[in-house]
């Protein structure tokens, strides 16, 4: 698979997105709020953060976001912790025309969101991988440090190319420079279908969760 760090997703707009996004910023609550903190005249992909504001609360944020984007203030407009449950809901609602673009959910080798992944790419919508690298917490895992000895790279670097190699966008957070570099030098080495394997056992759904996000258990 030949990935690079200029690499992109194309978006069911037509629009694309880098697969491998190493910032982060704050997430303010209105589209006129964030544009102002980032002093930016548009924003490239706003999400709503998480499905918590149930069904209403989903529907009206929508709506608005679907506003901004007929306004130029945002490009794309995705979602953050939704089931399909979640999504499809979404698209019944009245005056809703435009699919969700991303569906940002935790997934790493301990989570790897097979339903949901399966679901979005069925629907064109674009999987991101938050808190891909388990906030440091599993990369001590003895698996994935003999991959990761084999390729002669670091267990997050293993995590983040098995992202890639599943069509996933991953968004890494550092505050450490030699870090940074580290996760984007992901492309001079490819997983290859034994260590898929190995990886594909690690799998323990929502029980491999770092973070308090379960799109399953939010009505
Ligand atoms: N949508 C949501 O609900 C949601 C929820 C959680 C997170 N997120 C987003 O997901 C992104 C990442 O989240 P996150 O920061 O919680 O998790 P993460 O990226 O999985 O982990 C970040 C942690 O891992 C460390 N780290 C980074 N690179 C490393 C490396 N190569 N080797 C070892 N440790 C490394 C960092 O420490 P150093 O800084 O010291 O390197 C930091 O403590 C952020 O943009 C965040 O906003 C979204």
């Amino acid at each position: 698979m030949s990935l690079t760090l200029a690499s992109t997703v194309k978006l069911n707009n037509g629009l694309d997105l880098p697969l491998l996004a190493l910032g982060v910023y704050e997430s303010p609550t209105s589209v006129e709020k964030s544009r102002y903190a980032l002093q930016l005249d548009y924003i490239d992909l706003y999400l709503v953060h998480s499905p918590l504001a149930g069904a209403s609360g989903r529907h009206e944020a929508w709506l608005a976001l679907q506003d901004a984007v007929k306004e130029g203030k945002v490009k794309s407009i995705g979602v953050s912790n939704f089931s399909p449950a979640h999504i499809e809901q979404l698209l019944k609602s009245e005056g809703v025309y435009i699919q969700p673009a991303v569906n940002q959910i935790e997934m790493h080798p301990w989570n790897q969101q097979k339903e949901i992944v399966a679901y979005c790419k069925k629907e064109g919508i674009v999987v991101q991988a938050h808190t891909p690298l388990t906030q440091g917490k599993k990369l001590g895992d003895p698996m994935i440090c003999g991959i990761a000895k084999k390729h002669g790279k670091t267990a997050a670097q293993v995590v983040l190319r098995w992202l890639l190699q599943q069509d996933v966008v991953a968004i890494p957070k550092s505050e450490n420079p030699g870090r940074i570099k580290e996760n984007a030098d992901i492309h001079d080495f490819t997983l290859d279908q034994k260590d898929l394997d190995l990886i594909a056992t690690l799998d323990q759904g929502q029980n491999g969760s770092v973070t308090i996000w379960n799109p399953w258990t939010i009505e």
